[in-house]
């Protein structure tokens, strides 16, 4: 397979000539890792692929998590899911319906986190839809010195309950996501990420805090760690080059590596304008998160 790399921003890259329906050879599978280093931030452009499709690339990188929402798992692929606001005609929602909602890295509230997530665009909206990127190697970088070292040697307190998280709210759209939330608060414990961590592959650092997620800091009152987050989430938004904002084409097929950024999902559209993507994530190696 002959494919091309085109740079679209400091961290994005689309890939034209590559064709994820079938096993790819081993070559190009190394090409596409070494492209995936450079660029954390991979758009495949041009992909048919169903659920299945979808899984058979996704695991070439490694295993896939499980799901446990399976009322919005793909029949054909269980761990593929289903992220959309179509509805059936009963009503009932199709696949989630406010993923992404506010800056974050996958499952960052898990003990091992994600490590790749695979979104493939089945429908996109006829406005709105983009998905947002922050380069968190960039903003650690731009750290003045004082307040690397507030951070150095630091975990924070990541947590799944949006109830809990000041920074956030729940999504009126998604029926029951409210309680959900509430019963998270006790059933489900705060998991304690380094604040900076160290890439696996490239050995690049990059600050591993996100408002969907961290809701303190270990060993730090809230008196000094909410105003250090409000500001270590000011710097985050503070430069246009680190961010990268991804207009969806039909078929985009979008990887990138949880390990150096976060991103939100940017919304701007409402049913019946319908968007439907279909997800893939692979599991994190023991320790990749580690700082
Ligand atoms: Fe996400």
């Amino acid at each position: 397979m002959s494919f091309v790399v085109n740079a679209l921003s400091d961290c994005a890259a689309e890939i034209l000539g590559f064709d994820a329906s079938r096993p790819t050879p081993a070559p190009d599978l190394a090409r596409l890792r070494e492209a995936f280093r450079v660029h954390p931030i991979l758009c495949l452009r041009d992909q048919s692929l169903d659920a299945r499709g979808l899984g058979a690339f996704a695991r070439q990188f490694g295993p896939l998590e499980r799901q446990d929402r399976s009322a919005y798992c793909h029949e054909d692929d269980n761990d593929i899911l289903i992220l959309s606001n179509d509805r059936r005609a009963d009503g009932s929602q199709v696949g989630i319906v406010d993923a992404g909602d506010f800056w974050h890295s996958d499952s960052s509230h898990m003990a091992e986190p994600t490590r790749i997530t695979m979104l493939h665009s089945v429908k996109n909206p006829a406005k709105g839809g983009d998905t947002l990127y922050i380069d968190m190697r960039a903003v650690y970088a731009a750290l003045p010195a004082a307040l690397e070292a507030r951070v150095a040697g630091r975990n924070a307190i990541h947590h799944v309950a949006k109830t809990l998280n000041p920074r956030v709210t729940v999504s009126a759209e998604r029926a029951g996501a409210a309680a959900y939330y509430k019963s998270r608060e006790k059933e489900t414990r705060p998991i304690a990420q380094p604040m900076v961590r160290t890439h696996p592959e490239t050995g690049a650092q990059a600050l591993y805090i996100s408002p969907r997620f961290t809701i303190g800091i270990e060993d730090m009152d809230d008196a000094q760690a909410q105003p250090l987050l409000d500001e270590l989430f000011r710097r985050m938004f503070s430069n246009p080059a680190w961010q990268y904002t991804h207009a969806w084409r039909d078929r985009d097929l979008v990887m990138w590596d949880n390990a150096c950024l976060v991103h939100m999902a940017g919304g701007g559209y409402d049913y019946p304008d319908v968007r439907r993507m279909h997800r893939a994530t692979v599991a994190g190696e023991p320790a990749y998160y580690r700082p």
